[in-house]
Parts: structure tokens; sequence; C-alpha cells
């Protein structure tokens, strides 16, 4: 498996900036859509900050792009201030020139008994369009990627899923109290990360070393989702030295 460690996050984020830029600007040239699945949380911020410069001071621009990012809360607001959709559009999408259209995030509003056709919709929508280009993650304490908890099956698609606890527990800060969190959320499966042709899964720091190490060297296993990336050919794990210090 990959693994390129890097001194700090703020390299590593810089890093993983221009492997994006570059693509998007390939594809300019080929006049095609750069195809790019998101992920939300404290792990991409720095990735998010530097595409900004990027655009503010180098000009690169985003109109060919567009985005399906990977979760969001279930049931949640596109207005609440915890929703992804906030958070995408306060650290990325405010400050770039995308085409609001382009952007694609999970419905937190759906009535349950709709959920299983938007789920259907996404995937399509994804492959009509030629599949993720590129697939950013972070990953959780349980093992995560996107909102695939242990026990998500390999070949998983886009769902309907219940948080495990301790994932409930991280977010407890951003929500106020745990009980505050919500305890589903909708979320692209395994199955459609794999598609993928690119994937770069990013970790910082001393609390996810552990995590780290599992998914890196573990036995793949449905108690640990994110040792299935071990069975792709086109991840990259991109770490800092913290989050990489239990590796062997
Ligand atoms: C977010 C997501 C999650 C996070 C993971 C790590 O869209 O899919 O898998 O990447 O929970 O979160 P942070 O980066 O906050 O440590």
């Amino acid at each position: 498996l990959p693994v390129t460690v890097y001194p700090n996050q703020h390299i590593a984020s810089a890093k993983v900036a221009r492997i994006i830029a570059n693509l998007i600007l390939e594809k300019q040239k080929a006049g095609l859509p750069a195809v790019l699945g998101l992920a939300t949380g404290a792990t991409p911020v720095g990735v998010y900050k530097e595409l900004i410069r990027l655009h503010k001071e180098e000009a690169l621009s985003f109109k060919n792009v567009i985005t399906f990012n990977l979760d969001e809360y279930y049931p949640m607001k596109p207005t609440s201030v915890q929703s992804y959709v906030a958070f995408m559009n306060e650290n990325l999408f405010n400050h770039i020139d995308i085409d609001k259209n382009n952007i694609h995030i999970p419905d937190g509003t759906l009535a349950l008994e709709d959920i299983a056709a938007f789920c259907m919709a996404y995937e399509t929508k994804i492959s009509d369009l030629g599949g993720l280009d590129l697939q950013l993650l972070g990953i959780g304490r349980t093992g995560h990627i996107g909102f695939n908890e242990p026990g998500s099956a390999p070949n998983s698609g886009t769902r309907l899923v219940t948080l495990d606890d301790l994932t409930r527990s991280d977010a407890s800060r951003d929500f106020g109290g745990k009980g505050n969190v919500p305890v589903k959320a909708i979320t692209m499966g395994i199955g459609t990360i794999f598609k993928a042709r690119q994937i770069i899964l990013m970790a910082w720091s001393q609390k996810k070393a552990s995590i780290i190490k599992k998914a890196v060297e573990g036995e793949i296993s449905a108690e640990v989702p994110s040792t299935y990336l071990q069975l792709s050919d086109h991840v990259e794990f991109v770490l800092d030295e913290d989050a990489a210090s239990f590796l062997t």
C-alpha cells in the first residue's frame, strides 16, 4: 500500500491540492469535466484552503469541476451550521468559481421512503459522468471511510447507515453534546469509493496513529472498513509524521 509521509499536515495538504489542481488543469486542456469526490471534517480543510489560494492567487478555475461529497448526516437541514452543505460552502465552495449546479451532497432532508431512490440516482449521476476521477478521504477512529462504519460490505453503494457510537462521540463537540448528533447518515458506499480512478486518504496527528496502523497493516476485515483499501491498486495514504508514527 503506497504511503507517503510528510513532516507536517501543511506540506502534505499543499501536495494534495497540487495533485487536484493538476487534474483540473489537465481536464480543462482536454475540454472535459474533472469529477471530484470530496470529504468534510477537519482533515481536508488545509487542502481546501490551498485550493482557494490557487484560485485567488494563481487563477485556478473550477468552472469544469463537478463534485460529489461522500456523506451527510440524516436528518439534516442544509441551513443548519452542522450540515456538510454549510461546511463545504464555508470551507470551499463560497470562495471559488464552481458552478453551484455542479455540486452534489447527499440530501439530509429526504423522507425515509425517498432515500433509496435518491441513493440510486446519486450512483447513476456519478457513473453517467464517467465515474469519479479522484476521491479524497479522511478516516474516522472506527476505521470508517465516508460513513462506512464497521460491518460495511466491500461492495456497498450509497445508502442510509447508522453511525457508530465512537463516531457520534467524536462529533459531539460540533453539536453541543452527543445527544444532539444525528444517529444516521447517508454515505457513498465502499463500492462507490472503490470505483474512483484515484483515491487519496489523508490523516493527521497522533489521534489517528493507531487506526492508521490497522488500516495499513491490519488484516482486511469489515471490522475496519478502511482495510479494504489494501485491495485497491490506485490508493495512496498521505500522512503526517504523527499519524504515521505507529507504522512498522
Ligand atoms: C467526512 C467523512 C469522514 C471523515 C472522518 C475523519 O466527510 O466522510 O469519514 O473523513 O470522520 O474526520 P476528521 O477529518 O474530522 O478527523
